[in-house]
């Protein structure tokens, strides 16, 4: 594989202070990139920067200091734009993260068109973020949940899927990558077969953008949800991008301050787009750092970067298979580099607590997908989720730590 020749990941591991740095006595071998990636040494600058000397409320002061807090704040909007291709910024709506994204959506876009008779489809492999909020709708409007379903290896069926395209169908909420199996869905084709039926499409893109170029034009996605702490930036901040056409047309999601073109007790109006859905001070300082984590992906060859996390998928997959009864959960023809496995007869929660002894860092439990652990009959997976900067050479500590859990259990 020429990877090693276009992409320098020593040099790319020395912008991560953090993966220098030791668990037991060990150097970190950080596989739980799914859950949250580790920080570049220049969105960790750009954060504590902002709080050195740039901290001011934005859209309020008419001093120095918030006016340059203000154009932080929204540069990043227009950077963001630029980094998923968004037609225009006020589609870029600052958020918590995927999981407040969806509730904005399922609550605001809800209350404009969902009623009861009415369906939601989701899939088989979603996160409960992308579950419980249309759950929530669901039991407020009467309206009923459609599951679209997998096959053994972890890919959705297409055919089933058109099938739940009625005229019930109120939207399609899908993971762009699931984060327990690694599938990548052809979301593109889905937007292209739920618009054939009038029916808007949600991508759940916390997995999406921290693996692939998101470019929301070409997906045609009519919302698409991002969690900065899976990308590179802080945590506790995210967005949601949606088409404008749907942002104005939907009501608030919260009220309060910013969001707001007047107020009086007898009626209030509301500002336009995007801040009718930002009430309230934001997490100014998370969006500089998101901005700074968007430079930092911008600056990469994200090509070369897919093409590495590849190899790495492959490479580890085939040395997983050495370890003596492990069984690889998720096994999608396309895949982002997330590997769930289980090991015969030993509890995922004791691999993952003995291979931490010798540094390694990987998730074990559910992964907030219960539906999907009860598709493969699995209480729990172990998980290694790789970025970047991860190498082959960590995964083999992680295979080697595995056959020692092995041994511990005979
Ligand atoms: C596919 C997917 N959706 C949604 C979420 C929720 O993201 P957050 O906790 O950042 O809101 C996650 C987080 O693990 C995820 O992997």
């Amino acid at each position: 594989m020429s990877t090693t020749t276009t992409w320098d990941v020593a040099r790319v591991r020395r912008d991560f202070p953090i993966l220098a740095t030791q668990a037991h006595g060990k150097p970190l071998v950080y596989l739980d990139n799914g859950a949250t990636s580790q920080k570049p040494q220049s969105v960790i600058d750009a954060v504590s920067h902002y709080y050195e000397s740039g901290n001011a409320n934005v859209h309020r002061g008419v001093y120095a200091l918030s006016e340059s807090a203000t154009a932080a704040y929204e540069g990043t909007r227009a950077k963001i734009a630029r980094f998923l291709s968004a037609r225009e910024d006020r589609e870029i709506i600052y958020v918590r993260g995927t999981t407040e994204a969806i509730n904005l959506v399922a609550s605001s876009f809800g209350r404009l068109k969902v009623k009861a008779g009415d369906e939601i489809l989701v899939s088989a492999m979603e996160h409960h973020s992308n579950i419980v909020p249309w759950q929530i709708l669901a039991e407020q409007t009467g309206a009923a949940l459609q599951v679209i379903p997998m096959n053994e290896r972890g890919e959705l069926k297409l055919d089933e899927y058109q099938k739940l395209l009625t005229p019930k169908a109120r939207i399609v909420a899908v993971a762009h990558i699931s984060n327990s199996l690694g599938t990548i869905n052809p979301i593109k084709e889905m937007v292209k077969l739920a618009h054939a039926k009038g029916v808007p499409v949600l991508v759940d893109g916390a997995q999406g953008a921290p693996h692939v170029v998101v470019d929301v034009q070409d997906l045609d996605c009519d919302f698409y949800t991002v969690s900065g702490h899976k990308m590179f930036g802080p945590t506790g901040v995210g967005v949601l991008y949606g088409k404008a056409v749907h942002l104005e047309a939907m009501p608030p999601y919260q009220g309060g301050g910013d969001m707001i073109r007047s107020v009086t007790f007898a009626k209030t109006t509301y500002a336009p787009i995007p801040a009718k859905f930002e009430a309230g001070t934001p997490d100014i300082g998370g969006v500089v750092g998101l901005g700074a984590a968007v430079d930092y992906l911008g600056a990469l060859d994200r090509n070369a970067a897919a093409a590495y996390e590849q190899d790495l998928l492959e490479y580890a997959t085939k040395q997983l298979g050495t370890v003596p009864g492990l069984r690889i959960v998720g096994t999608a023809a396309h895949k982002a580099s997330v590997i769930s496995f289980v090991l015969d007869g030993i509890h995922a929660h004791d691999v993952g607590t003995i291979v931490d002894q010798a540094g390694v860092a990987i998730r074990t439990g559910h992964h907030c997908t219960q539906p999907v652990m009860e598709f493969f009959e699995v209480p729990a997976t172990a998980r290694a989720s790789f970025a970047f900067y991860n190498t082959r050479a960590e995964v083999d500590i992680l295979v080697e730590a595995l056959k020692g859990v092995r041994k511990v259990f005979g």
